[in-house]
């Protein structure tokens, strides 16, 4: 029987924009009126104000870690200020995990940027490497006890919507579309959205370094950054197109991240690669809500194949979910998850975390429908109601890993 060390981290992740509210100076809420038949993230979960609940909610459940991110539109909201306040805001949520026993894991960039960045070139434009280094050393100030930072959330994706900001602006695409959910239930990410352009993410690469080495000069952090992992699998013959296909979607970033203290592992499904390249995932009753193929083994791909390309940096599951309507599908989708993890870490990989998205129903970048979340939260009141997966992953943490082998099931 498998039971994972004491210091393994128990806890879900979450992103500022998806749960804050009212994010009004960043990239993102400006673009949320641009996309058709999307939703506004508005209010959000609120989690501005009402982060203390959740983190207890967190440790109330025997979750021992908290994924939450700093909003860089919040810190810089014009070129030429900084707020304190906010700096201070940040710095509370970190003392307020640290208080109650949480491990916190912080994000420094998820997805949004301050829109006056964005329209300088964002991270891909000629002040880039200045604007994010001042950003960084900024935010370094409130970081004491901070054990583990990302860098950026999943830069392959960000290469893919900086890829569809640049088509708009050219007039080469007429609408935006939601980076995580209209790309899926189109049938695969591949076939509405473009593959992530390596030069941008050579471009992201580059950040990501410079970011590991201020934070290292200034924290006492581990430093990585989190990768969407695609967990692809190569069909009879088509070995070449799966190597060229991993490397443009997720090998260059992994590559990226050798040498670091962790990397972040993010994966919620899996898909063949033929010699057409991708394949798209086939309607079948088991899809998630967002179109994607139902899948709890693809965690285990997703950890070999970033264990085997970054030479063996330790692994942390950053994000591992479902979005589903059923909170025992959840439980189930999570048991099959944890699963091959425990195989993983049974064949001697270094798998320090496991992170569940989401801790909330959350803003599904334009969307409501797809709810991820281990609590659900009324978008009126903001009650918090636990969901029963919650108190359950609580009771894995607990028992290390233990309950799941010996029959703790719903
Ligand atoms: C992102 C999250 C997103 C989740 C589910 C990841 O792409 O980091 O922000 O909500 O997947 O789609």
């Amino acid at each position: 029987m498998t039971k994972l060390a004491e210091g393994f981290l128990w806890g879900a992740s979450t992103a500022p924009h998806q749960i804050e509210g009212n994010n009004l100076n960043s990239d993102f809420w400006r673009l949320e009126g641009r996309m058709p038949g999307s939703s506004y993230s508005g209010d959000a979960c609120d989690s501005y104000h009402r982060y203390r609940e959740d983190m207890q909610l967190s440790a109330d459940a025997g979750l021992t870690a908290y994924r939450f991110g700093i909003e860089w539109a919040r810190i810089q909201p014009r070129p030429d200020l900084w707020s304190n306040a906010e700096l201070a805001h940040y710095r509370r949520m970190i003392e307020t995990a640290l208080e109650l026993g949480i491990t916190p894991v912080v994000t420094l960039q998820h997805f949004t940027l301050p829109a006056w960045f964005a329209d300088e070139g964002g991270m891909t434009g000629p002040t880039a490497l200045e604007r994010w280094r001042a950003y960084i050393e900024r935010v370094s100030t409130i970081l004491d006890g901070v054990e583990w930072l990302i860098t950026i959330n999943e830069p392959n994706m960000l290469a893919i919507m900086t890829g569809l900001a640049e088509m708009v602006t050219s007039g080469k695409l007429d609408e935006w579309v939601s980076p995580t959910v209209e790309g899926e239930r189109a049938g695969s990410l591949v076939s509405s959205l473009p593959a992530p352009d390596p030069a941008i993410g050579s471009a992201l690469v580059v950040l990501h370094r410079e970011a590991v080495d201020i934070l290292h000069a200034r924290t006492a952090a581990k430093v990585g950054w989190s990768i969407a992992n695609q967990a692809l699998t190569a069909t009879p013959g088509n070995e070449q197109q799966f190597a060229d296909v991993s490397y443009v979607w997720e090998d260059l970033y992994l590559l990226g991240s050798r040498g670091d203290d962790f990397v972040g592992v993010q994966s919620y499904t899996s898909q063949p690669v033929d010699a057409k390249g991708i394949v798209p995932h086939p309607p079948h009753p088991d899809n998630t809500l967002t179109g994607a193929a139902y899948r709890p083994d693809a965690l285990g791909i997703a950890l070999r194949h970033a264990w085997e390309i970054t030479e063996g940096v330790p692994l942390l599951v950053t994000e591992n979910g479902i979005p589903t309507a059923s909170d025992e599908r959840r439980i189930e989708y999570i048991t099959g998850a944890l699963g091959v993890l425990l195989d993983a870490v049974d064949e001697g990989l270094d798998v320090r975390g496991y992170l569940h998205w989401s801790l909330l129903d959350n803003y599904e970048w334009g969307h409501w429908e797809p709810t991820f979340g281990l609590i659900a939260v009324d978008r009126d009141t903001f009650e918090r109601t636990p969901k029963p997966s919650l108190g359950w992953l609580g009771e894995v943490a607990r028992t290390h890993g233990a309950s799941l082998t010996t029959g703790v099931r719903p």
